[in-house]
């Protein structure tokens, strides 16, 4: 039996019918924040980055628990994130971190959504279509070194400032820059733009309010680039920036994320015989086979073949190839039917990390938590207790 079907008034209509689905711990969301909030001055805000769906694990709960445990302002990469997020009752400012048409900057202005320019152009587009009376919220990006977007000519960049200081339907709260190399442990790279921002910053006749550089690699490793805010990403969901800086974070992270399924069928095999696609996997003796509802559909990429999970705390190798809704494990021996899957967490003394994942797939810690697709329900769980979720297939957030 599902132990989420028992979940009082959360879950009493049974909002997920398939025993696959992921964890999201609020209070890990909580404690990481106010674990590096300690690190900062107090005058230096927290950005809470809850970009693609708040790195795949729900831009709502995540932005609430963020707020809950100080960051101040929220951080999208489009205008659609913006607007999921005003929708769902947000009111701290949101900041669009990527392009946003110059033709939809009404939509911005009536929603108090701060947009990010990044080219002279763009202003006079943008002006041509605001309406009068409108008041558009603007942080300048600056190209310091990362050549994605951004200004990288002071001329540009002066001639932007003066051109937004004409109109009074703009208001320049905000510049700031993204580091290409903060996760690394060569910091030259970082030094030059850090030096580069500086100049830039000094070219203005008068500095933004809110100026903001770091990422979570350069919030937890250079506090020389504080200035007035930091942007929290991945370092907010528990995950180190990256492997090379991970054995030396100045404080503890504990990942939020872990994914869960039972098995739904449990048979013996006879030596010989064939597991999945291509019959790839044959049994080298007489083996227990079980069967788990999650596939590549829900981003378990056919790639983790192979790659173990915890039943009954114990690891299981992945036998065949994963199909797009299902896949296999060899067990040990025979075990019930419904038996808990751990695919990423904890399952008794054993952990299975994104970290782990992220190494099998050969990619970052990153892109774990935003391939597991919005076909996964999300149970959101606060003092070990599921306190919602969020079952897209079905209805949005529930309850929000
Ligand atoms: C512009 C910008 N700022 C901040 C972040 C957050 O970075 P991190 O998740 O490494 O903290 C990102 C993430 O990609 C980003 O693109």
């Amino acid at each position: 039996m599902n132990g989420l079907r028992k979940c009082g008034n959360v879950d009493e209509k049974g909002l997920f019918y398939r025993d696959t689905w992921a964890e999201v711990d609020l209070d890990s969301i909580e404690s990481n924040v106010r674990r590096i909030r300690t690190l900062l001055p107090e005058k230096v805000d927290i950005i809470a980055v809850v970009k693609a769906n708040a790195y795949g694990h729900g831009d709502i709960k995540i932005a609430n628990a963020a707020i809950r445990a100080g960051a101040t302002m929220l951080a999208v990469a489009f205008l659609d994130e913006g607007l999921s997020l005003r929708r769902k009752g947000v009111s701290v400012p949101i900041l669009v971190l990527g392009a946003s048409r110059a033709e939809d900057v009404n939509v911005a202005a009536n929603e108090n959504i701060t947009l990010t320019v990044f080219q002279e152009s763009w202003i006079e587009q943008a002006a041509a279509v605001l309406l009068p009376g409108k008041e558009l919220s603007l942080h300048i990006k600056v190209d310091s070194g990362m050549g994605r977007l951004g200004v990288r000519s002071e001329e540009e960049l002066q001639s932007m400032e003066a051109r937004l200081k004409d109109d009074p339907r703009f208001r320049l709260t905000g510049m700031f820059t993204h580091f290409a190399t903060a996760d690394e442990l060569d910091g030259h790279y970082f030094q030059k733009q850090q030096a580069r921002f500086e100049k830039m910053i000094s070219v203005l006749t008068t500095k933004p309010a809110c100026i903001h550089t770091s990422n979570s690699a350069a919030a937890l490793r250079y506090p020389g680039a504080y200035f007035s805010a930091v942007r929290l990403g991945i370092a907010m969901y528990g995950l180190a920036p990256s492997f090379e800086i991970k054995p030396s974070l100045p404080v503890e992270l504990t990942e939020a994320f872990s994914l869960h399924s039972r098995l739904t069928q449990v048979k013996k095999l006879q030596k010989g015989d064939k597991v999945s696609y291509g019959a790839t996997y044959e049994a080298a003796s007489d083996e227990w086979i079980g069967t788990m509802p999650i596939g590549y559909a829900d981003g378990w990429l056919r790639r983790l073949q192979g790659q173990e999970v915890l039943i009954n705390g114990i690891r299981v190798p992945i036998v065949g190839r994963i199909c797009m809704d299902q896949c296999m494990v060899r067990l040990p021996g025979e075990v019930p039917v419904g038996s808990a899957v751990t695919l990423i967490g904890k399952q008794q003394e054993e952990r299975i990390s994104i970290d782990e994942i992220a190494a099998k797939l050969e990619t970052i810690n990153y892109e774990v938590p935003c391939l597991i697709s919005s076909r996964v329900p999300r149970v959101y769980k606060k003092d070990g207790k599921i306190v919602a979720l969020n079952n897209p297939i079905l209805k949005g957030d529930c309850p929000s």
